[in-house]
């Protein structure tokens, strides 16, 4: 998740907490050959990535500028990429990007002719079921069948609905018979219960991909794959990941304010796993000062952190 779940965050969650597999990094924009520098793929250093195997992802709609991005990619040791027709973000796709790209098939194609023959590992997608409706996904499936990709992963919404609603099950439903990739799922996976619906549901799926449940409760992947939530004080683990988590930012960040913010940004999720957490978060927000930060995260974990359920 971009702006959140970069190398330092990856690296410490896979230290306290058990159930991926891997992750999908953030996405990189493509920038011409000649504007590229080693800070564009600096949160993708392999050295940096020790705890938590990633596949990069990457953002754009030039082949050239892909390929010559997937390429460097693949020298540093990935054995496969991902390419990002999901975002949907209008400034991404009024530029037909990310889903923005879901309703132009040929574009796609032409992309896809092109970076195919020249990338030397796997590509990979994740999209959205389309831009503005639910079938435009069903006119781009039959092209992505034509070339070699290791798989795609489908979060069932358009990107006009943004997050609002539900995952749109049925028409995930249909494009997992019109796929011959591996197909992953991904949205709104919170709970076991939930999860267990879904692979009930989608038998012939075995690979999941958890984005903002993962944040706002830190053990579902590991709950998920033992079957069970048995873990009986969640609070005491969660406050050890938050603290090193900080510590962590505390030392790479510049200045207050852009550690203040980058916590402000956890906490939107973090706060969610908790019962009382709703007026935490908006006590966090409305904060501006470092030190108040703090005494307010240390007064909820020593007298008012109630975990959910
Ligand atoms: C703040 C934020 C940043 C995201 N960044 C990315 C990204 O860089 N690449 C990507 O493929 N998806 C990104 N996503 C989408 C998630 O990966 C995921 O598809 C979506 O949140 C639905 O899954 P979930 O319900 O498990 O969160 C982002 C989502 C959020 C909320």
């Amino acid at each position: 998740m971009k702006g959140l779940t970069d190398a330092v965050f990856r690296n410490t969650f896979a230290e306290h907490f058990d159930g991926f597999d891997s992750a999908l990094a953030p996405f990189v924009t493509t920038v011409a050959a000649d504007r590229f520098t080693d800070r564009h793929v600096r949160d993708l250093l392999p050295h940096q990535n020790g705890r938590m195997p990633i596949e990069p992802q990457i953002l754009g709609n030039s082949a050239d500028d892909f390929s010559f991005l997937a390429r460097h990619l693949f020298d540093m040791g990935y054995p496969d990429v991902n390419w990002n027709l999901g975002c949907p973000f209008r400034p991404v796709t009024k530029k037909r990007r990310g889903s923005g790209l879901i309703p132009f098939p040929g574009q796609v194609d032409e992309f896809l002719d092109k970076t195919v023959a020249v990338i030397p590992g796997r590509l990979s997608i994740k999209l959205r079921l389309g831009r503005n409706t639910p079938d435009e996904i069903v006119k781009l499936l039959p092209i992505l069948n034509r070339y070699p990709l290791k798989e795609i992963t489908i979060h069932p919404r358009t990107a006009r609905q943004m997050y609002a609603g539900r995952p749109d099950l049925d028409a995930f439903e249909v494009c997992l018979a019109q796929s011959r990739h591996p197909v992953v799922y991904n949205g709104d996976i919170t709970d076991l219960k939930g999860f267990r619906e879904l692979s009930t549901r989608f038998p012939q799926i075995d690979s999941w991909m958890i984005g903002r449940g993962a944040l706002s409760r830190p053990f579902l992947p590991g709950i998920i794959k033992s079957g069970k939530d048995d873990i009986p004080d969640k609070i005491a683990p969660f406050q050890a990941f938050y603290t090193d988590l900080f510590g962590r930012y505390q030392e790479l960040l510049s200045g207050p304010g852009h550690l203040l913010d980058r916590m402000k940004g956890f906490w939107k999720y973090f706060a969610v796993g908790f019962e009382n957490g709703a007026v935490l978060e908006k006590r966090i927000h409305h904060t501006f000062q470092l030190p108040r930060y703090l005494q307010i995260v240390e007064r909820f974990f020593e007298e008012e952190a109630q975990w959910e359920g």
